[in-house]
């Protein structure tokens, strides 16, 4: 399942992980990342799609450090198979050891790029990903081919399931979340992590984000029968939910 990958668009900038990441994302979102991955589990295992609540296979696309693939074992029945794709190997090597410290020795961790998977046609249910879309839409050549990959991998019927910032409607908020972002954000994650360019990149790319219509085209134009979305927080986040 491994290989040697070519560098991608910001995989350096994910080599480049602080053993912080986790904290530091807690105290930049004052813990909702962690309330949002949530509310994604309970979508990617909720209803009866491909073939029945039993041994689903359930991808957490561009891992990082795991969170969403431990929780998914954690809540999901024990013939479910849980995969973790991420092309950074030291986020791996976090997510693998969180995981087994935490009793999770069944979670198939891969180092994989998003843009070539490993695997074959109509594989997953569902396909999860945290906070990474962006990564792999915004401004990213491969935009595309990520999402056709998306839908190569997943079964007919099956559902991509999204945790993403997003846009507010109301100009207020979207004003003080964008101040949020560029004043908090980015230099306190610049300080504490050590890696400016990493945290810049988050509070630039969020800014100036996709608004919701806009990502729910490209969504709808990569395949997809219907995709809806759902506003967290004002919307400063949003779920959002692809069926194939
Ligand atoms: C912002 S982190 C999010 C990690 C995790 N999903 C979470 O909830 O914290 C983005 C992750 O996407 C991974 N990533 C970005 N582009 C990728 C690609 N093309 N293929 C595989 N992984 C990718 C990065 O290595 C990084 O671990």
């Amino acid at each position: 399942m491994d290989k040697d990958l070519s560098p991608r668009p910001l995989q350096r900038m994910f080599m480049e992980v602080p053993p912080s990441y986790d904290i530091i994302n807690r105290l930049l979102t004052f813990r909702m990342d962690q309330v949002w991955r949530s509310g994604l589990v309970s979508a990617l295992l909720d209803g009866s799609y491909g073939g029945g609540k039993d041994r689903r296979r359930i991808l957490d696309l561009c891992t990082g450090t795991g969170d969403l693939a431990i929780r998914l074992r954690k809540r999901s029945n024990e013939g479910d198979a849980i995969f973790a794709l991420d092309f950074s190997r030291p986020m791996l090597e976090i997510a693998r050891g969180k995981a087994v410290s935490k009793g999770f020795t069944d979670i198939e961790f891969i180092h994989g790029d998003a843009s070539d998977m490993p695997f074959k046609e109509s594989s997953f249910d569902a396909v999860g990903i945290a906070f990474a879309l962006r990564n792999l839409t915004y401004k990213n050549p491969l935009r595309d081919l990520f999402l056709s990959e998306v839908a190569r991998v997943l079964k007919p019927g099956g559902r991509f399931i999204a945790v993403e910032t997003c846009q507010p409607d109301n100009m207020l908020m979207r004003r003080a979340f964008h101040f949020y972002m560029k004043y908090y954000t980015a230099p306190v994650g610049s300080l504490l992590s050590g890696h400016p360019g990493a945290y810049r990149y988050l509070a630039y790319s969020a800014r100036n984000y996709y608004e919701p219509w806009q990502l729910k085209e490209i969504l709808l134009s990569a395949g997809f029968s219907r995709v809806n979305y759902r506003l967290l927080f004002k919307g400063v986040a949003a779920r959002w939910e692809c069926i194939l």
